[in-house]
């Protein structure tokens, strides 16, 4: 459930219109509601109440708004992060350095070094090369890196094949088949703590079975060690749950993955660290955009919206499927071609769309536009970045500012040598 609805039979973010928002900030724009994020964070966290021990780390990747991780950080979320960037925006929204996890196969050496000043509280270690790595600076700090090996269950997770992660050819982690030998020659290693084992198999999935038999993998794994000798008092067993796209789509409830986990986890006697990104902030933004004007197709028209692919990257790069609703309908319908104004066949939203009735100036919203939305808007076709507004209640704030194109042309220059 979110907090996008008609009022009225005007589209609102909780008590706020979207043409005020269209008004005052100008389109397109990504809108998210606080509302929704604080019921998707509470809805997550219970939906593990029996599990007695946990982290929940939000997968900062999937939006990164300051505005929004400070939400979550108020909802005693962690971060989950995968660049120094990441770090540094967890911190800055006031999340404890203690419940930060860093994942990701090219940390580079700076990122490890600052991630161990900084504190942050476990290093998901994606090779033996960088397990070396981080323990040589460690040792240099005169300090021990708390850290989990990741590893690759071979398991295939059902989804997108672009945003898959647990398959053995997939470039995440270490095969699970080596992980024992590769825990044991880092657990010899002075700068390194390691407590535990970690897992991602994907992200969007409709099926919790591939997740469950990951699952199952890990605890014959944290077996395997304990009866190594090594402590095992930490399993991090990623996200990936997925969200409802498309009306009707009914993906597994929070409720059901967490009896799922429950279940499997029962006598693991660890701490859980959970990553959830999407099913936290997908269906609590939407991105608002203006038609520019509908123009005849050969079969269906095509509605030529003001916002493209550089704003919302997901159709052309997977073609994903958003809902698109007038924010203004009125009743009658249409089928369409949505598109946006980029230069080439692949910015398009939906082809042969059925969608309300839309003319040129009519406001629409791409929903489920909270996760993997404005943080993949590049400035193609020379195209500024959108703003971003966070709705409470009746109020709202700019949360991030529209960066215009001018402001991207000024960070260039032609050189002495060219004039
Ligand atoms: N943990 C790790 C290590 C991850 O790589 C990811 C996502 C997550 C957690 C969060 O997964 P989630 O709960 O959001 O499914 N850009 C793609 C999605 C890429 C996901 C990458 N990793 C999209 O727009 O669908």
């Amino acid at each position: 459930m979110d907090h996008f609805e008609l009022k009225n039979g005007v589209m609102h973010a909780e008590d706020v219109s979207m043409p005020r928002i269209a008004e005052e900030v100008g389109t397109p724009v990504y809108v998210y509601s606080r509302a929704t994020l604080e019921r998707h964070a509470r809805v997550f966290r219970e939906a593990l109440g029996d599990v007695p021990d946990k982290l929940i780390a939000f997968a900062v990747k999937s939006n990164p708004n300051l505005a929004v991780l400070r939400v979550l950080s108020q909802q005693g979320y962690g971060a989950d992060v995968v660049s120094g960037g990441e770090m540094r925006r967890a911190l800055a929204a006031g999340m404890a350095p203690g419940d930060i996890v860093f994942s990701g196969v090219g940390k580079t050496r700076v990122e490890l070094s600052d991630a161990l000043d900084a504190g942050i509280g476990q290093f998901n270690i994606e090779s033996e090369e960088e397990g070396a790595e981080l323990a040589e600076l460690a040792t240099d700090k005169g300090i021990r890196a708390a850290c989990a090996l990741r590893v690759n269950p071979d398991v295939d997770a059902g989804t997108h094949d672009k945003i898959s992660t647990g398959k053995a050819d997939n470039k995440f982690g270490v095969p699970i088949r080596d992980a024992a030998p590769i825990f044991g020659r880092l657990a010899g290693l002075a700068g390194l703590n390691m407590r535990g084992v970690a897992v991602h198999i994907g992200s969007q999935l409709g099926d919790l079975a591939p997740l469950e038999a990951a699952f199952g993998k890990l605890a014959a794994l944290v077996r395997e060690l304990r009866d190594a000798g090594h402590t095992i008092t930490h399993v991090d067993l990623g996200g990936g749950l997925g969200v409802p796209y498309m009306r009707g789509e009914k993906p597994p409830a929070p409720a059901e993955y967490g009896a799922m986990v429950a279940r499997v986890t029962k006598g693991w006697d660890v701490k859980l660290i959970f990553e959830p990104g999407r099913v936290i902030a997908g269906n609590a933004g939407v991105l608002l955009t203006r038609v520019v004007r509908v123009k005849r197709g050969i079969n269906d028209p095509f509605v030529i919206v003001d916002a493209a692919m550089n704003d919302l990257a997901r159709p052309a790069l997977y073609g994903a499927y958003h809902d698109f609703a007038a924010v203004e309908p009125g009743g009658d319908a249409m089928r369409a071609n949505i598109v946006g104004p980029i230069c080439e066949t692949g910015d398009t939203f939906a082809m042969g769309r059925e969608c309300d009735l839309l003319a040129a100036g009519d406001l629409a919203v791409f929903r489920t536009a909270g996760a993997y939305g404005a943080t993949m808007a590049s400035s193609y076709n020379s195209r500024g970045f959108v703003p971003e507004v966070l709705v409470d209640g009746d109020r709202y704030a700019v949360v991030a500012d529209r960066i215009e194109a001018g402001a991207i042309m000024d960070a260039e220059r032609v050189p002495q040598w060219l004039l």
